[in-house]
C-alpha cells in the first residue's frame, strides 16, 4: 500500500473487525522483555532487511554501499505511479514495455545485492491506472486479455533473464478497492488461474509464487482469508508464500505479528493445509518508520523467523526513489537530485546487519505489546530494543548469564547506544554512544531499565561474553 486513501480504509477494517483470538495489552506498565542467553536460535539473516519500491527508474541512481551496508535481502515493485507512455498493459504494448523496463531494473538492482525480488503484476497491469470503468482481469468472464498478459510477461522475463530469485506476487491487496473494483470471488478465480498458467510452465518451477497478499489482517472472521484458503485448497493451488501486509496504526493489536503468525498456523491446519512461510511484504505504517517502530518491527520478524520488507508510503516520483524512507535528500522530493544520505533508520539497519552477528537469542516481546528486543552474540552480546513509538518505562531482562560464562551475580560493563532522528527526512549518522557503565546483578538476570522519553528512540547495549579474551571496552 502506498497511498493515503487506503490508509483510511485500513483502520476502518482494523476497527470492523472481531478476531477473538488476539492478545490485548494488559497493564500499560508491563514493559518488561526478556532475553534468553540459553536458549539460541541459529546464525543472524536480517530477515527484516527489505523494502517495496523506493529503487529509482535510473539503474545505480542510488550509490551501491546504501544496499550493502543493511544486507539488502528482499525488494519488491512492478513499475506503480509512472504516468504516460509507462502506464501498464491496459494501455497497449509501449506502455506495457515501458513498466516492464522500469520493473527489470528494479529487478537488476535487487539481484546485484544478492537480493530476492518481487513481482507486482497488477502494477505492470496498470491497475493504479484504473477505476471501476477500466478493464480487470476476468471481466464478463473473459479471461482472454488477462492470460495473453500473463503469458507475455513470463516470456518477457525469461527473455530477460530475470527467473532467479524472483517471485510471482498474484495480486496485491485486492480487499482494496484501490487495487481491485470487481468481487472477491474474480480476485480468487483470477489467483487460481494464475497459479496454474504459472506451475504449468517447467521454466518456472524455480519462481516462487505469493499470495493472497491481503490489505486485511489473517483471521477465520475474514471472509477474504476463509474463501481463498479454502479455494486454494481445493485446487491444489497453495503459493510457496504466505504472504499479507501488517501497516495498521500503532498499537492495533490485530495487525500484530504476535497475533497474526499463530493465526495463519492456525488457519492452515483448519483447511487442510500444509505450512507455508510467512512473509511480511509490506510491514510498518509510515508513522512507525522512525528508529524506535524499525526496532521493534526487526525483532517482531526476527522473533518469528519471518521475512519482512518496508511498506512504502512515498507517491509518484518518490515512490521510486529513497529506500522506503532509508534515505533522504536535501530534498527529498527532488527525484533525479543524488546527494543521498542516511534517514533517521538508516543507522538501525546498518547496525542490525553490520554488528548483530552471529547467533541470534530467544527473547519475549513485553505483555503490553508496545516494546521488543532483539538479540545476538559473537565475542560481544548486543541487543536492539524498540517501542512501537510509544514512549514508557521499560526493562530487559537478560537471563542465563553463567551460560555465556559469566558469574551468576556481581556486576557487569555494558555500553549504551541510542538511534535518535526526530522525522522521517533528517540526515542521520549513526548512533549516539551513551557511555559504558556497571550494571550490578544476581539471579542470573541481568536486568537493563529504560526511561524512554521520546517516542522515536531506539537503543542497542552491548557487553562481553566470559569467554570473551578481551575485558572493558
Ligand atoms: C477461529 O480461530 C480461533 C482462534 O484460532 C478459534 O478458536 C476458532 O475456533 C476458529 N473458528 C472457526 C470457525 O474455525
Ligand atoms: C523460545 O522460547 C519459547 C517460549 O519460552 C519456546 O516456546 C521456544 O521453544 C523457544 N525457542 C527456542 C528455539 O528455544
Ligand atoms: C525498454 O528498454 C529497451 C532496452 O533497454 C529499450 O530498447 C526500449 O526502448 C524500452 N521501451 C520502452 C517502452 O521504454
Ligand atoms: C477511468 O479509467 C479510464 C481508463 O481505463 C479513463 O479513461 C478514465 O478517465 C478514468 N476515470 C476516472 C474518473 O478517473
Ligand atoms: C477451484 O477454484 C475455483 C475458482 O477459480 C472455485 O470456483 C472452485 O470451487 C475451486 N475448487 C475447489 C474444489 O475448491
Ligand atoms: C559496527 O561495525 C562496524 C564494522 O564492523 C564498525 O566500524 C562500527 O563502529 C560498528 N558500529 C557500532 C555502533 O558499534
Ligand atoms: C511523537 O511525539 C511527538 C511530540 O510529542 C508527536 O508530535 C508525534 O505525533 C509522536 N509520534 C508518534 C508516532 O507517536
Ligand atoms: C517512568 O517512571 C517514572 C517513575 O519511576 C515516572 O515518573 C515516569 O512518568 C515514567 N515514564 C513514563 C514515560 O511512563
Ligand atoms: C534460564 O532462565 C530462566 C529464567 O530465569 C530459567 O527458568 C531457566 O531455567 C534458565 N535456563 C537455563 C538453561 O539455565
Amino acid at each position: 500500500m502506498w497511498s493515503s486513501p487506503s490508509q483510511c480504509l485500513l483502520v476502518s477494517l482494523v476497527a470492523s473487525s472481531a478476531a477473538g483470538a488476539v492478545s490485548t495489552k494488559r497493564d500499560n506498565n508491563d514493559g518488561a522483555t526478556y532475553v534468553n542467553l540459553a536458549s539460541r536460535k541459529g546464525p543472524s539473516q536480517h530477515l527484516a532487511s527489505g523494502f517495496i519500491y523506493g529503487i529509482p527508474d535510473t539503474f545505480g541512481q542510488i550509490p551501491s554501499h546504501f544496499y550493502e551496508n543493511i544486507g539488502f535481502q528482499y525488494g519488491r515493485a512492478g513499475g506503480a505511479q509512472e504516468g504516460a507512455p509507462d502506464r501498464g498493459w491496459i494501455w497497449g504494448l509501449s506502455d506495457y514495455q515501458g513498466r516492464l523496463n522500469s520493473t527489470l531494473t528494479d529487478y537488476k538492482t535487487c539481484r546485484e545485492f544478492d537480493a530476492d525480488f518481487i513481482l507486482l503484476p497488477h502494477d505492470v497491469w496498470g491497475t493504479d491506472q484504473s477505476n471501476s470503468s477500466t478493464v480487470w482481469p476476468g471481466d464478463n468472464g473473459d479471461w482472454t486479455n488477462y492470460d495473453t498478459f500473463v503469458t507475455t510477461l513470463m516470456a518477457d522475463l525469461a527473455a530477460n533473464d530475470a527467473l532467479d530469485g524472483l517471485v510471482w506476487d498474484i495480486w496485491n491487496e485486492p480487499d482494496l478497492s484501490l487495487f481491485w473494483a470487481r468481487s472477491m470471488q474474480q480476485w480468487i478465480d483470477l489467483y487460481v488461474r494464475t497459479h496454474k498458467i504459472i506451475r504449468a510452465n517447467r521454466q518456472f518451477d524455480r519462481v516462487k509464487i505469493s499470495g493472497p497478499t491481503l490489505s486485511e489482517a489473517p483471521y477465520n472472521t475474514s471472509i477474504w482469508w476463509t474463501s481463498w484458503m479454502q479455494q486454494i485448497k481445493g485446487n491444489n493451488t497453495i503459493p510457496d508464500q504466505i504472504a499479507y501486509h501488517l501497516e495498521a496504526a500503532p498499537g492495533t493489536d490485530s495487525y500484530d505479528l504476535a497475533n497474526t503468525y499463530p493465526s495463519v498456523l492456525a488457519m492452515l491446519r483448519s483447511f487442510g493445509i500444509p505450512e507455508r512461510p510467512q512473509i511480511i511484504n509490506e510491514y510498518a505504517s509510515f508513522t512507525e518508520q522512525i528508529p524506535s517502530g524499525a526496532a521493534f518491527w526487526i525483532s517482531r520478524l526476527e522473533r518469528y523467523e519471518t521475512y519482512g520488507l518496508r511498506g512504502n508510503w512515498q507517491d509518484g516520483n518518490t515512490l521510486h526513489d529513497l529506500m522506503a524512507n532509508l534515505l533522504t535528500k536535501a530534498d527529498p522530493f527532488d527525484y533525479t537530485a543524488t546527494d543521498y544520505m542516511p534517514a533517521p533508520e538508516y543507522p538501525v539497519y546498518e547496525y542490525y546487519y553490520r554488528n548483530m552477528t552471529g547467533d541470534r537469542f530467544n527473547t519475549t516481546g513485553s505483555a503490553n505489546l508496545q516494546f521488543d528486543v532483539y538479540a545476538t552474540m559473537d565475542q560481544v552480546i548486543r541487543i536492539l530494543a524498540g517501542s512501537q513509538t510509544a514512549t514508557g518505562n521499560w526493562t530487559i531482562n537478560v537471563e542465563n548469564l553463567s551460560s555465556i560464562g559469566l558469574a551468576t551475580e556481581g556486576s557487569v560493563s555494558v555500553k549504551s547506544l541510542a538511534f535518535n532522528g526526530n522525522g522521517h527526512y533528517v540526515a542521520t549518522y549513526g548512533p549516539v554512544d551513551l557511555g559504558v557503565s556497571e550494571y550490578a546483578y544476581s539471579g542470573d538476570t541481568l536486568v537493563i531499565p529504560i526511561n524512554q522519553n521520546t517516542n522515536y528512540t531506539a537503543y542497542a547495549f552491548e557487553f562481553r561474553s566470559g569467554d570473551s579474551k578481551t575485558h572493558g571496552w
